[in-house]
């Protein structure tokens, strides 16, 4: 079930079924934004994740995000733009100040990330990956990078509208891994 705002905020909680409660299993999304691509992307993805009962999604901007949220979620998906050929500056401030206090304590969780470039967005996978290698999370779906296609400054700086076919790719990645989460295969 989907409820609340999909801007920051828990998407869904379990509900317990038949009299039985199984351990809700926490998805957490931390994503920055400038122009608004990949917060749609955030929120295709944790739209797709909330149609799993079980799974309690959390949609956190990198900047309110830390280390106590990487370490109460089961898993994770790290969404950002490719900014000058690497990822942005504030998601890269989450990690730099989640890394050393989520270290070792994280070993195996499963991640994915999305990253919404103009033409490239391949450094900024490289980077998170780099990180996520670090940390020992384990990756359960190939890098998603949506982009926009904007060449001239104007067009950068616009704000995006992604096409509806790739938010349907962020929609599944989050409906993977939160399937996954839910069956207890990670
Ligand atoms: C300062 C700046 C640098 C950028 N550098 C790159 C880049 O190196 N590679 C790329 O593919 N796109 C680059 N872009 C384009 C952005 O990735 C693109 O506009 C994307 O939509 C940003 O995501 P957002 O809408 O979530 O902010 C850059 C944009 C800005 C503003």
């Amino acid at each position: 079930m989907v409820s609340g705002h999909l801007a920051e905020s828990q998407v869904s909680a379990a509900m317990p079924s038949g009299g039985v409660t199984t351990p809700r299993k926490t998805l957490l999304i931390v994503y920055h934004t400038m122009t608004g691509g990949t917060l749609q992307m955030a929120r295709a993805a944790a739209h797709g994740a909330g149609q799993e009962q079980s799974v309690e999604v959390r949609l956190l901007q990198a900047a309110r995000a830390g280390s106590d949220d990487v370490l109460d979620a089961d898993g994770l998906v790290f969404a950002t733009p490719e900014n000058l050929g690497a990822m942005s500056g504030l998601m890269k401030d989450f990690f730099d100040r989640s890394y050393y206090a989520a270290l070792e304590r994280i070993n195996g969780r499963p991640y994915a990330c999305m990253v919404c470039a103009g033409s490239d967005g391949s450094n900024a996978v490289r980077q998170i990956e780099r990180i996520a290698a670090g940390w020992r999370l384990r990756r359960v779906a190939d890098a998603l990078i949506v982009c926009t296609h904007a060449q001239t400054p104007q067009e950068i700086l616009r704000q995006k509208r992604i096409e509806p076919g790739e938010l349907e790719r962020c929609e599944n990645l989050g409906a993977a891994i939160a399937t996954g989460l839910s069956f207890g295969i990670y």
